[in-house]
């Protein structure tokens, strides 16, 4: 029996868990194990990928879903049992990336469009043979104020790319994650970031209505409402907190079950500060959550650099941070440092 889309959603933005976004392309990936020195080989990735799968501990209270690659969602742990298997027995929903990157958008320098969906049905038909129950496609919106990026023809044809997607992936049974990315790479100010969101998520949800998709079989990927890192301004959690719900109030329907943060280059601690601001705010109409990449990956590559003798310690910072993020779903996480200081 197909399970109901709304079901899923729910359970993967269930109170106290949070999404692992293990989704990293190739090029990717192999960026992140230059930086701890390991060579990227189908082998180093699936070594890398399991030791967090088997994370048991922290998979089974933390986490409810995990985005794969397709080679992850194809490959066996070094005992044979396929990755996917891992998940599920912990729990954790098994979640596929089935967007084919952003490429620079003909005509418009500095935009990019997101591909990926001609034989999307075809390929979301086999990714659900292959467990997946949500999917996520990553729509990327740089700011570049002086030549006008993001364009509206730029933020028109990537919030209708993910509409077409969402019904597609619906149609196969799927839960989709629509990721509209604002970086935070510009030297934009916080106001700029709110501006451009805003402009996004209107339009998103606009496009999602005009393609019948049901809302409350979704989940929203956001990023949170954040100074561009070249701005060299800061802001404060609770500034983060307050003008990322204000916008959110303006622009996402309560029909959606949760919202799960991308972390975007935040680093570990900020990106867990300021979900736990929102969460310790007043309450919202929908879930608040995490589906970090970087900022539950830093810490137990970092801990692990490729070697066996490693893993546990790479485990256990691996599930120090969902633990931390799971607080901040909670709204808990401020308390649990002060009881602990
Ligand atoms: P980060 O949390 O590292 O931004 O990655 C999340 C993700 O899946 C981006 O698409």
């Amino acid at each position: 029996m197909t399970e109901r889309l709304e079901d899923i959603a729910a359970a993967m933005v269930a109170s106290g868990k949070g999404i692992l976004a293990a989704d990293e392309s190739s090029g990717t990936i192999k960026k992140r194990f230059d930086a701890i020195g390991v060579e990227s080989t189908a082998d180093s990735r699936r070594d890398y990928r399991e030791l967090l799968f088997r994370s048991t501990n922290a998979m089974k209270n933390y986490i409810s879903g995990v985005i794969l690659y397709d080679e992850t969602i194809r490959q066996k742990a070094a005992d044979g049992t396929p990755l996917v298997d891992l998940i599920k027995a912990t729990g954790a929903i098994p979640g596929i990336k089935v967007d084919a990157g952003a490429k620079p958008l003909a005509g418009f320098p500095g935009d990019t469009i997101t591909e990926g969906l001609d034989g999307l049905r075809e390929r979301l038909a086999e990714y659900y043979k292959l467990g997946a129950r949500f999917a996520k496609w990553r729509a990327v919106i740089d700011i570049d104020t002086t030549r006008g990026v993001p364009s509206a023809t730029s933020i028109g044809s990537n919030m209708h790319a993910l509409a077409r997607y969402a019904a597609l992936c619906q149609e196969a049974g799927i839960v989709p994650i629509v990721e509209p990315e604002v970086l935070m790479d510009g030297a934009h100010d916080i106001d700029t970031c709110y501006e451009v969101t805003k402009a996004g998520l209107v339009k998103l949800y606009g496009e999602l209505y005009a393609a019948r998709v049901k809302l409350e079989g979704t989940v929203l990927k956001p990023n949170m409402v954040i100074p561009g890192k070249k701005s060299g301004k800061t802001a404060s959690a609770e500034e983060i907190a307050e003008k990322t719900l204000r916008l959110f109030r303006e622009t996402v329907p309560v029909a959606v079950p949760g919202i799960a943060f991308l972390s975007g280059g935040q680093s570990d601690e900020e990106a867990t500060a300021n979900l736990n601001a929102m969460n310790a705010a007043s309450a919202q109409p929908w879930k608040l959550t995490f589906s970090y990449g970087r900022a539950l990956q830093a810490a137990p590559q970092k801990a692990w650099s490729g070697k066996a003798e490693n893993v546990a310690a790479a485990q256990a910072a691996f599930a120090h941070r969902a633990h931390m993020n799971s607080l901040a779903t909670l709204g808990e996480w401020q308390q649990q440092l002060e009881k602990a200081a």
